[in-house]
């Protein structure tokens, strides 16, 4: 089984370790800028540290698990030794990672915290892509060995899928935290929601477009209105909401478009 050098010890690092690890593959090792970050997870994972910057063992693969801004830097100054880099980003391009001559990309569509165990990579869909055929081959059949999704999309696909897995993740799990944030300040227990948005998730996996509700899909200016008075002290957020309102009910009552928006 193709071995695999992990660079990079933080959140992703730990779920796809665990992952290769569980698949089979050898694990080189584990390299970071903080050499107590990478002992940690070595030890956690089985198998050595290294310090980013000295000599790395040799493996097949080569996993450059670090935040997106430091892509680039760690890959300048990572010898290219012929082995092929991957990154994980749903957002960066593979020209990133020149001058190393074989370049790809795995990136789970999936939000990875710290702490608690391994997540399961199984269900977890992940897009691929890399800049030669051998890389792609190597990176399609680590992938295949930790998930039952893979998909091989270029660039300019994987951005487009990045923007949409931020609205659908990322800004409703946000307003869920200014939601409870607002029943916190007013004294009232933020979980009073929790069986909204769970049965709202589950509507919205079985149809996303019947699940849209509230005043803004039922065309109820009066209660929109009233709302925005209550977000009077809060005035970033009033403006969310009013441009969210304003997009549900264009979108529900094309009627409203040409009228003053709320
Ligand atoms: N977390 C997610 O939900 C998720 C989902 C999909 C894809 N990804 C992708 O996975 C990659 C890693 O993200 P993450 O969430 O695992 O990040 P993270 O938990 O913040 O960990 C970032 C890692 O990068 C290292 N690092 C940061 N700047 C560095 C530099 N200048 N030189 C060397 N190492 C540096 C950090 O080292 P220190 O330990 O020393 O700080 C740490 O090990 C990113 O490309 C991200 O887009 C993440």
């Amino acid at each position: 089984m193709p071995s695999v050098l992990l660079i990079g010890t933080g959140r992703l690092a730990f779920h796809l370790g665990h992952a290769l690890k569980g698949s089979g593959r050898v694990l080189a090792g584990v390299a970071g800028r903080n050499a107590e970050h990478a002992a940690t997870l070595a030890t956690e994972l089985g198998c050595r540290s290294f310090p980013l910057g000295a000599a790395l063992p040799p493996a097949d693969l080569r996993i450059l698990a670090v935040s997106d801004d430091a892509i680039g830097a760690v890959a300048r100054n990572l010898p290219d030794d012929g082995t092929p880099l991957i990154h994980l980003s749903g957002t960066k391009s593979l020209d990133l990672l020149v001058p190393h001559a074989h370049r790809g990309v795995l990136w789970p569509i999936q939000s990875f915290t710290a702490g608690g165990p391994p997540v399961d990579l199984g269900g977890v869909p992940l897009v691929i892509d890399a800049g030669d055929d051998g890389t792609l081959l190597r990176v399609r059949s680590m992938a295949e060995g930790i998930s039952r999704h893979v998909v091989h999309l270029p660039f300019a696909l994987r951005q487009r899928l990045h923007l949409s897995a931020v609205m659908a993740s990322n800004f409703p799990v946000f307003l869920l935290r200014e939601a409870e944030r607002l029943l916190a300040a007013h004294g009232i227990d933020p979980k009073l929601l929790h069986p909204l948005w769970r049965q709202s998730a589950g509507n919205a996996l079985r149809d996303a477009d019947a699940a849209v509700s509230g005043p803004a899909r039922r065309g109820d200016g009066g209660t929109i209105h009233r709302h925005l008075e209550l977000l009077a002290g809060e005035p970033e957020l009033r403006r969310a909401y009013e441009a969210l309102s304003n997009l549900i009910l264009h979108t529900y009552h094309p009627e409203s478009r040409g009228r003053q928006d709320l």
